[in-house]
């Protein structure tokens, strides 16, 4: 419980940061649009999906989403920095509970390390082959989709599955419609014995 608050907490300030930075990516989305493209990016934009899933440029006021490659996850190019001895990541009271990298793609905790998802719609490294069922199962079930694995921390699938359908089939929507990325991002790592 105690992670899932650390998390929460973490994500809202992430989306405070992308929510000042968004603003080269930002869509004109509205809140009422019938277009769902449009409401997908409404709702995207606004629920920190770019904070984990989108690789950053380091800019003078910090980390930003790097427009050109939106939404395609956890780089794959970029190696993953060696992790500090595993029980400072979690395993002890009052110790931090997880540590993420400079893009915020990666993150290891007591669950191993996850890395976020490529999220566009490339047929062979992204959702280029998935349907809108499938991804609202993913996300209410929060397992690969519906029925695979459980998704790992820090994927906010509890929070995000508050929408409504149409809300997420407009995500998915918006999902679809960004520019494809070749990125095949890593399986996650179990975590150290
Ligand atoms: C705090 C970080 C974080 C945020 C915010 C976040 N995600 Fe994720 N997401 C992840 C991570 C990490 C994974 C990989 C989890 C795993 O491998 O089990 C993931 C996985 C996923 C998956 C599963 C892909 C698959 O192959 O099963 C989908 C779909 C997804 N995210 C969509 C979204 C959407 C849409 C948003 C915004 C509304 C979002 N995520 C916000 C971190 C995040």
């Amino acid at each position: 419980m105690r992670l899932r608050r650390v998390v929460v907490q973490f994500s809202t300030a992430c989306m405070a940061v992308s929510l000042l930075a968004g603003s080269a990516i930002a869509a004109e989305g509205a809140a009422e649009s019938k277009d769902p493209v449009k409401r997908g990016a409404y709702l995207v934009n606004f629920g920190g999906c770019n904070d984990c899933h989108t690789p950053k440029l380091i800019t003078s006021k910090g980390p930003v989403p790097d427009a050109s490659r939106l939404l395609s996850g956890h780089w794959a190019a970029t190696p993953t920095p060696p992790l500090p001895p595993s029980d400072v990541i979690g395993r002890q009271p009052n110790q931090w509970a997880a540590i993420t990298n400079s893009d915020f793609t990666a993150w290891a905790g007591p669950w191993g390390i996850s890395y976020a998802a490529n999220l566009t719609p490339d047929a062979a490294t992204g959702l280029g082959g998935w349907n809108a069922d499938q991804f609202v199962k993913t996300i209410r079930s929060g397992r690969h989709l519906g029925t695979g694995r459980r998704l790992l921390p820090p994927m906010p699938s509890s929070d995000i599955a508050f929408l409504n359908d149409p809300d997420l089939k407009a995500i998915f929507a918006y999902l679809k419609s960004i520019k494809p990325i070749q990125n095949q991002v890593p399986a996650p790592m179990p975590p150290a014995k």
